[in-house]
């Protein structure tokens, strides 16, 4: 029924969570099926499942197959670091960094956006600023860098690891430039580039209550008071074994109790190698508190890992000794954590073999062989229980031309209501709904997909929208 192109603002349920790409096995309608990936059984629970990849990771495909299976969501190890991209001062390095978010785009996983202001891999022409100039030297990079990446990151983390363990900042370049204020500036200036991406604040050992927590959470009020833009915490949660703080879902609710969002941005779990059996039980336990906590907390909204594997962890080169600290062993097959957390996201694992890790057909397939010859094709994943379902929809453009700014059109079965979205704004939330886009995915290329999704009550009808149309044209179905 709509048809011009351009994005609308509607009067929208907040789309902020879950990506959802779904394998091609949940094309057609299953209710209650109980979901086999990380992402999407994080999905049937409204939160995203994520990873960390650096650009060197893309040609490993062991490792890929397990990103494209498991994960909806993406963070550049390094690769939008300010030494790789302002390596000399307004010289502006984005080729790797575009590479990693084009990847995500093709396999329907978010961008986190990480970071933009950090005192760690900061190139030393930074830090041997005269004082006077590091403020400029910070707005410039940011605006150029969420400038650069605007519409395509989810999230900014604009300041990255700010506090000391005692709770008071470190006297960084910018620290010892600007004082405190900085990190205020630092949000404002982002926000400026880039008004659509959720700006946080991240850190490691605030995962619990302790000092560091409390000075950020003293913080984090004194910025909203002054209407400083500020959306979520993030909480690194780089765990030594047995060691997540109980804590942790006292401590998230309380930042949520703020109105920010709340995620775990870079979880892994590190043993003293080599790890025993007892040992990867209790990393089993550690990432089922973790995913419980989040789950616990609506606005939490995801979980990340930090690496796809052990093998491509940073911990073995960080903490040597260490090791074994993520939910796939060395040759990407899944290791208890894997099994734990997918059971504590409700989904569940195929016994008969080591499934996960089997290499999948991206989801973003753009096979030619829709039936129905339009110039679109709607994929609906109905996921329900006995009073709500998810659907995850995938519209893939099969026409000759690119889309670029869209409303899929359907009408959701009586007494269906939506509660929350993702990737897109949906309105009314019963009867005929128009989904519109997100600003990051508006463009559909020629073949390609973009993955939407929404979480709604019922009252016994748990049917899928008969059809679907985008921007006016009846969509084929499958
Ligand atoms: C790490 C990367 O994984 C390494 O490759 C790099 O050498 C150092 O940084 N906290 C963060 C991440 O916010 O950016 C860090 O990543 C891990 C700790």
């Amino acid at each position: 029924m709509h048809t011009d192109q351009r994005p609308r603002k509607l009067a929208a349920i907040t789309a902020v969570i879950a990506s959802a790409a779904l394998a091609g096995t949940m094309a057609l309608a299953r209710p209650a099926a109980a979901a086999t990936s990380l992402k999407a059984a994080a999905e049937a629970k409204g939160k995203y499942f994520g990873t960390a990849l650096v650009q060197s990771n893309l040609s490993n495909s062991a490792l890929t197959a397990v990103a494209n299976a498991q994960f909806d969501f993406m963070t550049p190890g390094n690769e939008m670091k300010w030494d790789t991209t302002e390596p000399s001062n307004g010289s502006y390095n984005f080729g790797p960094g575009d590479t990693l978010v084009n990847y995500a785009v093709a396999h329907s996983m978010r961008v986190r956006g990480h970071n933009l202001v950090w005192h760690s891999q900061l190139p030393s022409w930074v830090s041997s600023l005269p004082t006077n100039q590091v403020q400029a030297a910070m707005e410039a990079h940011i605006t150029t860098e969420a400038t650069h990446y605007k519409g395509q990151v989810y999230s900014w983390d604009v300041v990255n690891e700010p506090f000391n363990e005692d709770g008071s900042l470190r006297t960084d370049a910018f620290y010892n430039a600007m004082g405190s204020g900085y990190i205020a500036d630092a949000l404002r200036t982002a926000h400026a580039a880039d008004p659509n991406a959720k700006l946080y604040l991240n850190d490691y050992n605030i995962e619990g209550e302790n000092a560091k927590s409390n000075a950020l959470y003293t913080l984090v009020q004194s910025l909203i008071s002054q209407g400083v833009p500020i959306n979520g915490i993030g909480l690194e949660s780089h765990f030594i074994l047995g060691q997540v703080p109980s804590t942790m879902q006292a401590n998230m609710a309380r930042f949520a109790a703020l109105g920010l969002d709340v995620a775990v941005t870079e979880l892994d779990d590190r043993i003293t190698l080599p790890a025993s059996s007892a040992n990867l039980q209790q990393q089993a336990a550690d990432y089922t508190t973790v995913v419980n906590d989040c789950l616990a907390v609506t606005r939490c909204v995801g979980v990340s890992q930090w690496g796809v594997g052990d093998a491509d962890s940073w911990i073995p080169g960080t903490f040597p000794g260490q090791g074994a600290a993520t939910m796939y062993d060395q040759n990407y097959q899944p290791k208890p954590a894997y099994n734990a957390a997918l059971a504590a996201l409700g989904g569940t694992t195929s016994t008969s073999s080591s499934t996960p890790t089997t290499p999948t057909t991206p989801s973003t397939s753009s096979s030619s062989s829709s039936p129905g010859g339009g110039a679109c094709k709607v994929s609906d994943a109905v996921n329900a229980w006995n009073t709500g379902l998810t659907e995850s929809i995938t519209i893939t453009n099969t026409g000759s031309s690119a889309v670029n700014g869209w409303q899929l059109v359907f009408t959701l079965a009586s007494g269906q209501t939506i509660t929350s979205g993702w990737n897109a704004a949906y309105s009314p939330s019963s009867g005929q709904v128009t989904a519109t886009n997100a600003s990051y995915d508006a463009a559909i290329p020629v073949g390609g997909s973009v993955n939407i999704g929404f979480q709604a009550n019922h009252t016994g009808n748990t049917a899928a929208p008969a059809s679907f149309s985008l921007n006016g044209q009846t969509c084929a179905n499958g």
